[in-house]
């Protein structure tokens, strides 16, 4: 298996996540920037010692075709959006993601600012946002998030490629969503009642007993012994100013179809419960799919592909997603996909101009 880039790292204090969609012609500017990440990252890191600086870097499907030719990870493909009856999921652009963790925000924010220098003019960054660890490592819910992570080999089976694809073993696939609290309502419920949305206990995070849980409760809905294994890296973000309270939301696969079907039992329902609760508590305001290769990939990238030698040469996008809907349930492919009888969320439109 090919290194894996520090995905499995523990969660740091302090986190800026960076989304950018690369400009028609930026291609050739990307590829040698994205060969520079290790260095801009030593170059940060190493005045830092004991910072844990890290950068993991993700690229998008339409994104890959642009920038590389040659094999294309299996199971890369844009993030379909799900349209529930009470909840949606949108699909918003992202070619790039920067995960950039550290001890401190000041080796985040440097990386981050050295990076989009030499990025300037190439891409645009439609989503920053900037993540801290909270209490006890809680969400702004208030809930312990990130206790059933998958620890040991369990975790680098879960996260990482295998044999199943052995030209991109060791990368990974990662879905991000920004999500956003009305915490006014959270706190209007008692503690009970928040309780039963999560399904474990608030104080001493223990998991409901089966009678207890209700079916609609978020960790009954995403069960893992029952749907597979996923290494989430979650981070709340806020702004008081803005009265914003959120988590981003952030989880690498071996397969995307894991978190995928996760997704779908959320927004569109499960045999038992109409979708997950949290949502009640929790708006998606982006989402978007990204592959993660191992970490020598940066050290000797693919070819480009023709039409990137050309500056200014149109981008040829792939067609845009479309959104996963109820009726959707029940037709998925083995891979996770799923045909789609309805048209996109009409939210973050995949395509170019
Ligand atoms: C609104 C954003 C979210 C918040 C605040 C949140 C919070 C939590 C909390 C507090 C737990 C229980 C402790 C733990 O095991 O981590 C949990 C568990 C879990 N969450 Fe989330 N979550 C969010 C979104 C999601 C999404 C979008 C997915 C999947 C697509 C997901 C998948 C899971 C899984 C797999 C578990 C563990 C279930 C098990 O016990 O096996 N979460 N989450």
């Amino acid at each position: 298996m090919g290194e894996p880039q520090p995905i499995l790292d523990p969660l740091t204090p302090a986190a800026i996540f960076l989304v950018a969609t690369i400009d028609e012609g930026g291609e050739s500017v990307v590829r040698e920037v994205l060969a520079d990440l290790p260095g801009l990252r030593r170059s940060v890191g190493f005045r830092l010692p004991g910072g844990g600086l890290t950068c993991v870097t993700s690229i998008g499907s339409q994104a890959w075709d642009r920038l590389f030719a040659g094999p294309k990870p299996a199971e890369l493909h844009e993030f379909p959006g799900y349209r529930g009856d009470k909840h949606q999921a949108p699909a918003t652009p992202g070619d790039l993601l920067l995960h950039i963790k550290a001890e401190n925000q000041d080796a985040c924010f440097e990386l981050a600012m050295t990076i989009s220098d030499r990025l300037s003019g190439a891409v645009t960054i439609v989503d920053e946002t900037v993540g801290f660890r909270y209490f006890e490592q809680r969400d702004l819910l208030g809930f312990v998030d990130g206790t059933e992570n998958p620890e040991g080999k369990l975790a680098y089976s879960a996260a990482l490629i295998g044999d199943e694809d052995p030209e991109f073993s060791g990368g990974s696939y990662v879905i991000v969503q920004k999500y956003i609290h009305p915490l006014g309502d959270w706190r209007a419920l008692s503690i009970e009642e928040q309780e039963r949305v999560i399904g474990r206990t608030k104080l001493e995070d223990l998991e409901l007993s089966d009678d207890a849980k209700p079916a609609d409760s978020h960790v009954a809905v995403n069960d893992q012994d029952e749907l597979g294994t996923i290494v989430r890296a979650n981070m709340p973000f806020g702004s008081v100013k803005d009265g914003e309270f959120g988590t981003y939301y952030v989880a690498y696969a071996a397969s995307p179809s894991i978190t995928e079907t996760m997704l779908e039992r959320m927004f569109l329902g499960t045999d038992d419960a109409a979708y997950d609760r949290i949502l009640d508590f929790s708006t998606a305001v982006t989402g978007t799919s990204f592959f993660t290769p191992p970490d020598g990939f940066f050290d000797a990238l693919p070819e480009a592909p023709a039409q990137a030698a050309q500056p200014g040469a149109p981008a040829q996008p792939e067609a845009p997603a479309q959104a996963r809907t109820p009726e959707d349930l029940g037709e998925s492919s083995g891979d996770g996909g799923v045909v789609s009888s309805n048209g996109s969320l009409g939210i973050g439109t995949l395509k170019r101009s």
